[in-house]
Parts: C-alpha cells; sequence; structure tokens
C-alpha cells in the first residue's frame, strides 16, 4: 500500500458524502489548496454540471472530468474532492491514486437522501424515484469506492470529525478501514 503523505488526499465517495466540505476543512488543517473537480468542470465549461449535463449530455461531462483530473494531478500536494462518479473511470482511479493517499467518503443510501433532501443540483437524481435512483446507483459504485486506500464512514459523523480522522489516517496513526 502507498505510504500516508503529509500533504495532498484525494476524496472520493458518492454525492453527499461530504467530499468538498471534508475538503475544505482538511485542506485548512494541511495547509494544502483545495482543488474540486466539478468546480474545476464549471471553470473549463463555463457552465454548470447541471447545465452540461441537459446541453451535452453525460458522457460530454465524463470527457471533461477526465480532463479536469488530468490537470488538476499536474500540481502536486492538493486536496482534491472528486464528483461522485471520477472514480468509476479506470483512467482517472489510476492518476488519482498515484496522486495522493485516496479517502473513500462512506454514506450510506440513507444519510445520502436526507443530505440531498430538496437539492436540485445533481442531474443523475433529478428522475421521478430518487431513492430507487440513489440505492441502485449506490449499489452499483461500491466496488469502485472500495478501490479507495481508506475508508471512514461518515453518517454518524461532523465534518471536523471526518477531518480528524482523515489527519490521523494521513499521520499513519489510524488503519484502513477505520
Ligand atoms: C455525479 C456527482 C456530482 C457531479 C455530477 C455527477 C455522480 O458531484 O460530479 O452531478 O456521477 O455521482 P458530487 O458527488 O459532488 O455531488
Amino acid at each position: 500500500m502507498k505510504r500516508p503523505s503529509s500533504r495532498g488526499a484525494v476524496l472520493v465517495g458518492f454525492m453527499g458524502s461530504g467530499k468538498s466540505v471534508v475538503g475544505k476543512e482538511l485542506a485548512r488543517r494541511l495547509g494544502a489548496r483545495f482543488a474540486d473537480t466539478d468546480a474545476r468542470i464549471e471553470e473549463m465549461a463555463g457552465a454548470t454540471v447541471p447545465e452540461i449535463f441537459a446541453a451535452r449530455g453525460e458522457t460530454a461531462f465524463r470527457e471533461l472530468e477526465r480532463d479536469a483530473i488530468r490537470d488538476l494531478v499536474s500540481v502536486p500536494g492538493r486536496v482534491i474532492a472528486t464528483g461522485g462518479g471520477a472514480f468509476l473511470d479506470e483512467e482517472n482511479r489510476r492518476l488519482l491514486s498515484a496522486y495522493a493517499p485516496v479517502i473513500h467518503l462512506e454514506a450510506s443510501p440513507g444519510t445520502v437522501l436526507s443530505r440531498l433532501a430538496g437539492d436540485a443540483g445533481r442531474p443523475l437524481l433529478a428522475g421521478p424515484d430518487r431513492e430507487r435512483t440513489v440505492r441502485e446507483l449506490h449499489a452499483r459504485r461500491a466496488a469502485s469506492y472500495r478501490e479507495a486506500d481508506f475508508s471512514v464512514r461518515t453518517d454518524a459523523l461532523s465534518v471536523e470529525e471526518v477531518a480528524d480522522r482523515i489527519v490521523r489516517i494521513l499521520s499513519g496513526k489510524e488503519g484502513e478501514g477505520e
């Protein structure tokens, strides 16, 4: 396994698992720069994620996502929060895993549904049966997320507690899957 480094980390996991908010807090604690793949995509495209999905479709979004990741990993030491689908792509997994320790923020379907209640910014969840979509996608993505180096179950933790846990993992005080 990769040695935990004192700077830089990659956060992966389902929509609503807290990657962006935890990533910012983690970057602050590590004294690292924070980057978010969705924000980079929006910058590159000059459009929001829902606008990109609506105008160009998911395939075009995934291409932009790969470009954004290639771009973000060109500068070392960042804390990178990824979009929930980014780690499903083999090339993205390879680039991100080579970049820094990858931490999976785990959140159950129930947690995701309650955290994203009323959220209209996730095009994949825009259909009529959000609960079913979340459960199906969640199950389908589990195997890819398991390829992360570490996993933190976030359901019962605050942002600060998740960041604490990750800092401990990165400093080698806490093991895989704890
Ligand atoms: C997606 C997750 C979103 C965003 C896009 C697709 C996904 O990011 O990249 O809507 O496939 O799970 P968040 O995980 O930050 O919501």
